[in-house]
């Protein structure tokens, strides 16, 4: 997979690609993530990419000159599934969407800020837009790396144990079950007695039983029963 990640502040967003899970995706050559600069596609000597909004107002607005300049580069060395603009207008992000945009090869993510981009960005360049939530943050830079974290976590062979992502909160649609480790007590406090069993049915039953008592009293949105 191939995610390029278009800022007019890149600073903003290299640190969560150069640690951890995804910094060893990246060394095992099953993902590369590229942060592009766009003030490298500006047409003036300050390297402008935002300009006053038309018809007045508060904030600037990013300028389609160098965003389409940038995506025309970017398309002529590969074609992309998706170009997708992060905005707080945009579909609500989830595990089923990083599900599906797991399945791509080329990705685009386009980070606004400022008061967002011309309109005509929206309205001809990008192919979706993406929300990770009903709040706006100062640019879509967080929001990236939280769409990039969530969507290269999936792809075969990123964690070390495959089947761990799919035993995560609402990959069925149910909050994972409590997890322990050593050790067996402490404080008094004790790991339940069925995990220490060996007795795998068993653990299994119980683990599933403690999703759907944690989603019913937690999200019970989850379970349509609300
Ligand atoms: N840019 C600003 N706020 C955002 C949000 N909530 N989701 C995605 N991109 C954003």
């Amino acid at each position: 997979m191939h995610i390029d990640i278009v800022t007019c502040l890149p600073r903003l967003i290299e640190s969560p690609f150069s640690d951890s899970i995804l910094k060893r995706a990246q060394a095992k050559g099953l993902v590369e993530v590229n942060i592009i600069d766009l003030r490298d596609y500006a047409t003036d000597k300050h390297k402008s990419v935002d300009d006053y909004a038309y018809g007045g107002g508060a904030g600037m607005v990013m300028m389609i000159e160098p965003i389409d300049r940038c995506l025309e580069d970017l398309k002529s060395k590969r074609h992309y599934d998706d170009i997708i603009y992060m905005s707080p207008d945009g579909e609500r992000f989830s595990q089923s969407l990083a599900n599906q945009l797991s399945l791509k090869k080329n990705l685009v993510l386009l980070c606004g800020h400022y008061k967002g981009v011309d309109e005509r960005v929206r309205q001809h360049l990008i192919t979706g837009e993406i929300s990770i939530g009903d709040y706006v943050l100062s640019g879509g830079e967080l929001a990236a790396a939280v769409v990039a974290d969530a969507v290269v976590r999936l792809i075969p062979g990123v964690l070390s144990d495959e089947t761990s992502a799919l035993s995560d909160s609402f990959q069925d649609d149910l909050i994972a079950p409590p997890v322990y480790t050593r050790p067996a007590e402490y404080k008094g406090w004790r790991v339940p007695d069925v995990l220490m069993s060996g007795h795998e049915k068993k653990i299994d039953e119980w683990r599933h039983e403690k999703s759907l008592e944690r989603t019913r009293s937690r999200r019970p949105d989850l379970l349509g029963e609300v």
